[in-house]
């Protein structure tokens, strides 16, 4: 099929719920990422209910191995066949190769739960972020939107978004505040200014 020079075309690679993947998809629904349409969602978890939210819009899904050899080896020729111009990690808990980031340089993002550099990088993941948010005391969190580049959780920063932690938090109440406050919104403001940098160059 011949591409839509004014889109672009999105991939949403997603291990678990996917309550940013239906972030994305209800954003695109109601115009706030004119500029790009989810065209693949990939999973590295067969049972990821992440998988049911995008068959409800009939969003091609490809299920590939958990092990990042042979995912990346399964994934990277449907990209092409996709013609994907932009990755979007929406809780996808496995850290690509140094290889595969550099194909897709500046062209795969991130959304994690805490402000980076704050609660980052190997180990921070889940609730365990939110956990030691709590144990540090701090009375403010968020969300940040990164570049991924081959440092975990190290790239460029494209958006974040402050959350209050209040006394009576538990990890768990955390986690959903921050999502509802802070990752929702961001990952799809980020992911249409990622996009219109895109399309930008593209008419370069
Ligand atoms: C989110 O907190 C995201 O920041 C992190 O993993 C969680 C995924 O949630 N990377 P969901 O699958 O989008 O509901």
């Amino acid at each position: 099929m011949k591409k839509d020079k004014t889109k672009v075309n999105i991939a949403v690679f997603v291990s678990g719920n996917g309550t940013n993947l239906q972030a994305l998809i209800d954003a695109q629904k109601c115009g706030k990422i004119p500029s790009a349409q989810i065209k693949l969602v990939v999973s590295n978890n067969k049972n990821a209910f992440a998988l049911c939210r995008a068959e409800n819009e009939n969003i091609p899904v490809l299920i590939a191995p958990r092990k990042i050899d042979d995912f990346e080896k399964e994934v990277l020729p449907r990209l092409a066949e996709f013609d994907i111009d932009l990755i979007v990690l929406a809780g996808f808990m496995s850290i690509l190769s140094a290889d595969f980031v550099n194909k897709y340089k500046n062209r795969i993002i991130n959304i994690h739960p805490s402000l980076i550099p704050q609660f980052c990088g190997k180990g921070f993941y889940g609730l365990k972020v939110h956990q030691a948010v709590l144990s540090s005391g701090q009375k403010t969190t968020g969300a940040t939107v990164h570049y991924v580049n081959e440092i975990t959780d190290g790239g460029e920063i494209i958006l974040q978004k402050e959350v209050e932690v209040s006394s009576g938090d538990t990890p768990q109440s955390l986690q959903e505040k921050v999502m509802r406050e802070a990752e929702w919104i961001i990952l799809a403001q980020a992911t249409e200014m990622v996009a219109q940098r895109i399309l930008r160059e593209a008419k370069l």
